[in-house]
């Protein structure tokens, strides 16, 4: 879609309670595959190059402006508070001063409508223009219209205003075709009905809705268009809706990877969120988390039940089953898993192999080295060329402080081994399996550091004639 082909200020209304969501937290925050809902609108309409965008803030206005802090900061985004919390003609007027001397079009749209798509926007603004409108407003045919604002057509089909669904009829009720809540208006024009609007109504608020009225009794030229995926139009009021939207949102994700070449066993137990990049011929099994910045390249597998979070995979990384790896950076061709922990801050070079019941923190392993089984590395540098032995940790935090452990390439550790760092192991060395290192190693050398074995000979078998005569004893004395 070419940006900046159409001039519009958009206004983005997120002051509302969410009273339905029943939640602390402000309902345009909550998110959807990933983002906070409001971003996907905010999203929309930078997609479609809005010359200026407002956005309308009330409850909880702290946390919708620290989500958005960055933008407002840059002049991309400017925050207008309403208050007291009137409606959504109020929220519209609130953004009147700010618009002053503009006469130009305005794209009104609710901050819980994550579903929108840039493309039934962007033809609602271009229809708009076409005819001239004063109002053009998206509607759309719902099997289950509830809690929607009902649209009401006069005899030629004409619209003729919208009544809320608590302020409608039993009659009105029955009409399944329903207000977006999106919105073209001319903005002169718009504030000038908004003037006129009462709060005669169940919920003694000002209507956005009630300008379309006033409209038709001013005989200004009116325009509604209708949506043809009712999907794109789902308002999200309550949990139960978040759920649907996000069901809606993962299947479009979902379908835009594979269109993209990636093989999805099933799409509708993946959950990948909007932001990742997933490369070519990657395979990747269900019940899998693919989440926030995460970029996979080509040619990788992600096997079942793996949760990756903001990290980077080179091309040919295979994941097995139950692992999860968050803000680390994955070289071509790594193996990780089944079972392994990746916590935040390690690079895998190239070919580097962590294994069954693995916990990484902080470490970096150098190109093709292996930690394959029961093993702890954290605040580890490990070169190329070596091998962890199973269940060998880095005992790197000393109560007060972490330390680093560095093995250099080529290092053969035995099993069971103990790293107490600070430590360092030299290039080419060898760690005997079960040592406890608590001094550096030199470069080729082998370090033993476990307590020498003693074999007491004959040992067992003098030990049961001990036992057996002990036993005897004590049978003949309850004898006699
Ligand atoms: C609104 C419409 C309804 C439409 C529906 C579509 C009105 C009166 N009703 O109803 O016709 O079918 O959207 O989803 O407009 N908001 C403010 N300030 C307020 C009140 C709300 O900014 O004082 C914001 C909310 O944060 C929300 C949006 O406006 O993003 C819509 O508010 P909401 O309470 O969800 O309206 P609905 O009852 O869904
Ligand atoms: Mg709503």
């Amino acid at each position: 879609m070419k940006r900046g082909t159409e001039h519009f200020i958009a206004i983005v209304l997120a002051a509302g309670l969410g009273k339905r969501m029943r939640s602390k937290q402000p309902k345009v925050l909550h998110p959807v595959a990933g983002r906070p809902m409001i971003q996907h609108v905010l999203d929309l309409v930078k997609g479609l190059g809005a010359d200026r965008t407002l956005v309308v803030m009330g409850h909880h206005k702290e946390q919708v402006r620290t989500l958005l802090e960055g933008e407002i900061r840059d002049g991309k985004i400017e925050g207008v508070v309403q208050d007291p919390l009137s409606g959504t003609g109020h929220a519209v007027q609130v953004t009147r001063p700010l618009l002053a001397h503009y006469h130009g079009a305005v794209m009104i749209l609710n901050g819980d409508h994550p579903l929108l798509r840039a493309e039934t926007a962007l033809s609602l603004l271009q229809s708009h223009r076409a005819h001239e409108a004063v109002i053009t407003l998206l509607t759309a045919h719902l099997e289950n219209p509830k809690g929607y604002g009902r649209i009401l057509r006069g005899p030629e089909g004409q619209v003729t205003g919208i009544v809320e669904e608590r302020d409608a009829t039993a009659e009105q009720l029955r009409i399944n075709e329903i207000n977006t809540g999106v919105y073209v208006a001319q903005a002169g024009s718009l504030f000038e009905l908004l003037k006129e609007v009462k709060p005669d109504n169940a919920q003694g608020e000002y209507y956005l809705t009630d300008t379309v009225c006033l409209a038709v009794q001013k005989k200004l030229r009116l325009l509604a268009i209708t949506a043809t995926d009712p999907n794109e139009t789902l308002g999200i009021n309550t949990r139960a809706d978040l759920a649907k939207a996000e069901k809606i949102i993962r299947r479009r994700i979902a379908d835009k990877l594979m269109a993209q070449g990636v093989t999805l066993l099933d799409p509708e137990n993946s959950r990948i969120d909007a932001t990742v990049v997933i490369g070519q011929d990657t395979v990747v099994y269900p019940w899998t988390l693919i989440e926030g910045t995460t970029q996979i390249g080509e040619d990788c597998v992600i096997s079942s039940h793996v949760r990756i979070t903001n990290s980077q995979l080179g091309r040919g990384v295979v994941v097995q089953d139950h692992s999860v790896i968050a803000e680390s950076v994955l070289e071509d061709h790594v193996s990780v898993g089944p079972f392994a922990h990746l916590r935040p801050g390690n690079l895998l070079r190239r070919k580097a192999k962590v294994g069954n019941f693995v916990e990484m923190k902080k470490t970096e392993i150098g190109e093709g080295s292996k930690a394959n089984h029961l093993t702890y590395l954290g605040d580890a540098i490990i070169g190329k060329g070596v091998n962890i032995g199973a269940g060998s940790i880095t005992c790197n935090y000393d109560g007060v402080k972490k330390s680093q452990t560095i093995i250099e390439d080529d290092v053969f550790v035995g099993s069971d081994t103990q790293f107490i760092a600070p430590v360092r192991v030299g290039r080419g060395a060898t760690i005997a399996a079960g040592s406890t290192i608590t001094q550096d190693v030199p470069p080729g050398s082998l370090a033993i550091g476990r307590v020498r074995q003693v074999n007491k000979k004959d040992w067992a078998r003098k030990q049961k004639q001990l036992h057996t005569r002990k036993l005897q004893s004590k049978k003949a004395k309850k004898k006699g």
